[in-house]
């Protein structure tokens, strides 16, 4: 009787596994590993209910029990074939999310590539279409200098003369921010050398910039992606954390890049990154603008202990 009801409960459960695995091979988009394991299944309930039957009967037949000792070694060859071929559900696992990295990092780049160029054709259209209207104007000023006698019209001659020059340069300044001329004709080292040399100048604190890279040259979006970076973290700097100094290095090693970056300042709790207590969107962007070229962005910070940042990218 004990017997009977282990036979029973063994055959339900292995219909209902035989069922569940039949369902797993159209997900799997039939996949020999799932077939055989699946066609496992089903044969062990096959099996049982050829016990069942030879039970019922009482006087157990040699053939009957022949078929069900080579169903027993057919199902352990399935299973066998099945568990080495289901590596492949694996691969193709890991392969799918590969491609899908692919895609979203090709996306990202085309993204920031547009971004970029929009940049660009707004610099270029600022500085050739508003710099030479200016220019004129200027001209014009010069051109009614000593012609004008009235104290008050010269004085209001030199206001012009001054808001036009700064107009002139805050073309050239927006201009420049928004394509860098030093980044596209002499590279990252001289760049980011320019722009810490204009921070120096402020004199809120001190840049150190050192690098191995002068006169080498990246891929232009590389170059882009870490100039907007380190100008974004020595803002960061600026701002937040109340630094007097700021390290720099930038160095090519034999296939890779690595730019070092450390301040002196207060720091800040690095969990708060991608929480909502953190509104702000620039480290986050360097992150991804790493990322889109293949590269890595570590920032580490301690209250009190300044904070320290690392970009490293495929040369
Ligand atoms: N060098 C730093 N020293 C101290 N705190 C920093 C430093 N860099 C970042 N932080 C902290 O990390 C937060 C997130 O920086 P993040 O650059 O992402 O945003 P943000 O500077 O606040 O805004 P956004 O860059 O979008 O203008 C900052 O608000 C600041 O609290
Ligand atoms: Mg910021």
């Amino acid at each position: 009787m004990v017997r009977l009801v282990a036979l029973i409960i063994s055959i339900v459960l292995q219909v209902i596994a035989a069922v569940i695995a039949v369902k797993f091979v159209r997900l799997t988009k039939y996949r020999l590993s799932w077939i055989l394991l699946s066609l496992a299944f089903v044969f062990m309930a096959v099996r049982k209910l050829i016990q069942l039957s030879e039970f019922l009967r009482g006087t157990p037949s040699y053939i009957w029990q022949m078929i069900d000792e080579w169903m027993g070694v057919l199902i352990s060859f399935m299973i066998i074939v099945g568990v080495i071929l289901i590596r492949e559900i694996f691969y193709s696992l890991k392969k799918a999310e590969a491609d899908r990295l692919k895609t979203e990092r090709r996306v990202l780049s085309a993204i920031i590539n547009t971004e970029e160029n929009e940049k660009k054709r707004f610099a270029k259209d600022l500085h050739d279409g508003l710099g030479p209207l200016l220019s004129t104007v200027k001209m014009a000023l010069s051109a009614l200098n000593g012609k004008i006698n009235d104290p008050a019209g010269i004085e209001i001659l030199q206001n012009t003369n001054h808001v036009v020059n700064e107009a002139i340069n805050t073309i050239k300044e927006v201009s420049n921010n928004l394509s860098p001329h030093v980044l596209e004709n002499f590279g990252l080292s001289s760049a980011i050398g320019a722009f810490a040399a204009k921070v120096n100048q402020i004199k809120a604190l001190e840049v150190d910039f050192r690098s191995n890279m002068e006169g080498i040259r990246l891929e232009a979006d590389k170059e882009v992606i870490v100039y907007r970076a380190v100008c974004e973290l020595i803002n960061n700097s600026l701002v937040h954390s109340g630094a007097s100094k700021i390290d720099i290095e930038l160095n090519k090693h034999d296939r890779f890049v690595t730019l070092q970056y450390s301040d002196n300042g207060r720091g800040f709790d690095t969990s708060i990154l991608g929480t909502e207590d953190c509104t702000g969107m620039g480290l986050s962007n360097i992150e991804t603008r790493v990322k889109s070229i293949d590269g890595i962005f570590f920032i580490e910070s301690n209250r009190g202990k300044g904070t320290s940042a690392l970009i490293k990218i495929i040369d």
